[in-house]
């Protein structure tokens, strides 16, 4: 009971410690060229088809309301959590489906590398 106890003081710390480290690191890793490669990779498998190739919204423009122009203005302004949050949950009540369960969370974050990359 006693070792019990010294181990988990031990070991929670350690792994609560690396949790946060982990996702510090998430957060604060540059997209480099093999992201946003990678990236493209998921974007043109799963969302040109209604995004479009440049992501203008014109891959299915029939949908209501249509797909979202990626690189429009408003779209470039939002900030990286905002566009996470959607591509992971998707939008209620339209064709934006969520992505959580298709793609990894590696996925998530490179297809979004790649989208900025369009945006500029
Ligand atoms: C079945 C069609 C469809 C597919 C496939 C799709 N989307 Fe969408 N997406 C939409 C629609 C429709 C909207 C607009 C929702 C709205 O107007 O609220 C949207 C909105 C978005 C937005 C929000 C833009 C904003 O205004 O905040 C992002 C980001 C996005 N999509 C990214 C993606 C990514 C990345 C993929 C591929 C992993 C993808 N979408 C795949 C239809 C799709």
């Amino acid at each position: 009971m006693r070792n019990t106890r010294v181990g988990l003081t031990v070991l929670v710390p350690i792994f609560l410690l690396s949790v946060g480290w982990s996702c510090a690191a998430q957060t604060a890793a540059p997209p480099d060229d093999t992201t946003v490669a990678r990236g493209k990779a998921v974007f043109e498998q799963r969302c040109v088809p209604c995004h479009g190739a440049q992501g203008k919204g014109d891959g299915y423009p029939f949908l209501k309301p249509p797909p979202a122009d990626l690189t429009s203005f408003a779209v470039r302004n939002k900030t990286d959590a905002d566009l996470l949050i959607t591509i992971r949950h998707g939008h209620p009540d339209t064709a934006m489906g969520s992505w959580r369960f298709a793609l990894t969370e590696k996925e998530v974050w490179d297809v979004l590398a790649y989208v900025r990359t369009l945006q500029k």
